[in-house]
């Protein structure tokens, strides 16, 4: 019997697309996990203009993208080393696994969540296999962690959120925070993911926990 603890981590079109294969990339070690990936055109798009990534070149071809980005070339290594732990699944594809509730995934996290997509979710739009599976975790009560990347946040978005963060789903948006002592970027971002992975409970030691 497959024991896997099931997770979805999706990717929406947000400023920090990279933050969610960051992510990705700090638990495919772990052996209890079974990862599904899935990005959205939007953060396809991101990631083109923040890291002169071209994703779906990325998964076509393994050695390609390397030498075009530095933010991402330790993430890039990490996912070609474990390219055979984690599945991808293509946005428009609502026939994927994770569109059903019967598939049994345990927790999904969008990292980042456009606030295209917030909205979609509390509405209960599900036009895409981001939207859809989110859904899906909301029906059958699973985790659900979603990280809005927006600046400022007008009163709808903050209505969104609070919609959901109302169904318990864990509204978690990047932000800094300085007590873990971090000193360059890759620290912070560590902060920020290591606080995800705390909330859904999948161990690390990516950041210094208060004592
Ligand atoms: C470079 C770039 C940065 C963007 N940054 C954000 C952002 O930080 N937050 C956001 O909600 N949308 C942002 N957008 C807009 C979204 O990508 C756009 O609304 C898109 O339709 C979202 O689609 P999705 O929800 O399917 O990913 C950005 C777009 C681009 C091209």
């Amino acid at each position: 019997m497959n024991k896997k603890k099931k997770l979805v981590i999706a990717i929406c079109g947000a400023s920090g697309a990279e933050l969610g294969l960051k992510c990705l990339s700090k638990i495919l070690h772990l052996d209890y996990l079974e990862c599904y990936l899935v990005l959205s055109e939007g953060a396809k798009n991101v990631l083109r203009c923040e890291n002169n990534f071209h994703f779906d070149n990325f998964v076509e071809s393994l050695d390609s993208n390397i030498s075009t980005n530095t933010r991402l070339k330790s993430t890039i290594e990490i996912l070609k080393k474990y390219r055979n732990r984690f599945h991808i699944f293509d946005d428009r594809d609502l026939s994927s696994p994770i569109a059903s509730g019967s598939f049994g995934v345990n927790a999904m996290a969008i990292i980042p969540c456009s606030v295209n997509s917030l909205a979609k979710i509390a509405y209960g739009i599900s036009d895409t296999l981001i939207t859809r599976s989110a859904l899906v975790c909301l029906k059958e009560q699973k985790k659900l962690l979603l990280a809005p990347r927006e600046m400022p946040l007008n009163a709808i978005i903050l209505q969104n959120m609070l919609t959901l963060c109302n169904l318990n789903v864990v509204i978690s948006p990047p932000i800094l925070g300085y007590y873990s002592n971090a000193s360059s970027l890759e620290d912070m971002e560590n902060f920020v993911i290591g606080k995800w992975l705390d909330s859904l409970d999948i161990e690390n030691s990516l950041y210094k926990h208060w004592e």
